[in-house]
């Protein structure tokens, strides 16, 4: 793709061609069940929501089926975002955009990441933080969940360590909570960090 800002950078070909091929092993199938538990207990329903490199969006299912009522779908993909237009058509709570994450616009009061950021390149990670706080409004979240451990095979996912996204978030964020997940998938269970930053 031509305007890459780094020559890694994993772009929209990269990514629609995995929908196409079905080269999607990230897909758990289901919403994932640390997002699930923490919004069970997050009482605005009328919150602005951005779930951002959305995929399936089985999060998003969840959330409308749970009475939210402003969420907000982000999938550089053209591919993937094309069978969500079809799955939310009926939706009056799911708003779905292709576009880029790193210019998109817009103010939330939540912003949910689940196996995003670990589909980053490295060099991406403190944009990704800036970009984030950007479009919360104050006080806003950014919650889900991280990768805690560093992966053998060449990412993505892009792993990682707490030291080291502390190191990413702070400048941005206040770190209300990143500790490992105690309601992991079985296959994911011991990788993953739950995340509730808060929009300094
Ligand atoms: C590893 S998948 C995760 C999908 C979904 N969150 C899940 O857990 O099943 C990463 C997703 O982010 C999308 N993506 C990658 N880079 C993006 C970007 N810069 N802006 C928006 N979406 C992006 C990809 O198309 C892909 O659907």
């Amino acid at each position: 793709m031509e305007n890459k800002k780094y020559d890694n950078e994993l772009d929209v070909s990269f990514w629609n061609e995995r929908w196409i091929s079905g080269k999607t092993g990230w897909d758990i199938g289901y919403a994932s069940p640390p997002v699930t538990a923490y919004m069970e207990q997050y009482k605005n329903k009328n919150a602005a929501i951005l779930i951002p490199g959305c995929g399936n969006a089985y999060e998003a299912e969840f959330l409308a089926a749970n009475g939210y009522t402003n969420i907000t779908l982000l999938d550089i993909a053209p591919e993937a975002v094309a069978r969500l237009i079809k799955k939310f058509k009926a939706s009056t709570q799911i708003k779905v955009l292709c576009g880029d994450f790193f210019l998109h616009d817009g103010k939330y009061d939540l912003i949910i990441e689940q196996t995003f950021f670990c589909a980053q390149v490295l060099e991406r990670r403190n944009e990704y933080a800036q970009k984030m706080a950007s479009l919360l409004r104050d006080k806003g979240q950014l919650t889900g969940v991280l990768f805690g451990i560093n992966f053998e095979n060449p990412g993505p996912p892009f792993g990682g360590d707490k030291k080291e996204y502390e190191k990413i978030f702070k400048p941005w964020f206040q770190i209300r909570k990143m500790e490992p997940c105690y309601n992991s998938i079985p296959s994911r269970m011991g990788s993953e960090m739950f995340i509730n930053l808060v929009k300094k």
